[in-house]
């Protein structure tokens, strides 16, 4: 695709508009995402991903990642709900990575929510373990999403590659997670979709 088009660039076929070098570049920003999320698949699926741990709390990472999805939830008519528990929650984990997860899980979210639609964050502990569900008010995951979505390149047949999928994203966020020793859900709820993930709390000190 991208080779065809800037073929036909140099051989005046296609016009050298500024409209088409945007294609050009969103072309070329794809390859380098599935290159990029390949390449951390396989380092993770190797047990070779280094993870740069530190300590903080989730209420700040997701302060950050609802503050940078604010903008494109408000242009897609979409309300971002956080709803985070009242003690700060705080994890070891690479917080980088984590926010990859989310990314995509959020990123995953407003593209099945209709526009009116709501996405919610919840934030809750149970005893040691953290529990963070990303829930939307769109269509859910259809059967066959739901037993395969963790597949590499699974991704629904109506997203095509021309719409950014490969279909790496949640067969990556399962690796980042279980890398951290956490776990990874997918289901439904009356609303629409819901991931689930779970990871271990630093216990507070008595
Ligand atoms: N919130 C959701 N509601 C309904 N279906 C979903 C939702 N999130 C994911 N899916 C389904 O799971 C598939 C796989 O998701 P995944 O994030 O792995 O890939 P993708 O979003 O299609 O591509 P990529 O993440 O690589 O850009 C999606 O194509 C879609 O069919
Ligand atoms: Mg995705």
């Amino acid at each position: 695709m991208l080779r065809g088009r800037l073929e036909g660039v140099r051989d005046g076929v296609l016009a050298a508009s500024l409209t088409e070098f945007e294609k050009l570049l969103g072309h070329a920003d794809l390859l380098t995402k599935l290159i990029e999320d390949l390449q951390l698949l396989s380092l993770a699926e190797a047990g070779e991903l280094r993870l740069e741990r530190r300590d903080f709390t989730m209420q700040d990472l997701l302060k950050r990642i609802g503050g940078d999805f604010m903008a494109k939830a408000e242009g897609q008519h979409i309300g971002l709900h956080l709803d985070m528990a009242l003690e700060p929650v705080r994890v070891n984990g690479d917080p980088q990575r984590l926010y990859q997860v989310l990314g995509n899980v959020l990123g995953n979210a407003l593209r099945h929510t209709p526009p009116h639609g709501n996405i919610r964050i919840q934030l809750r502990v149970d005893t040691q373990t953290l529990i963070l569900e990303i829930g939307d008010s769109g269509p859910g995951f259809t059967p066959e999403a739901l037993s395969k979505a963790f597949e590499r390149f699974y991704r629904s047949p109506n997203r095509g590659r021309q719409s950014g999928g490969s279909g790496l994203g949640l067969a990556l966020s399962r690796s980042l997670i279980e890398a951290h020793g956490g776990r990874i859900e997918l289901f439904n709820n009356p609303s629409g979709a819901c991931v689930r993930i779970t990871l271990e709390t630093i216990l507070e000190e008595l």
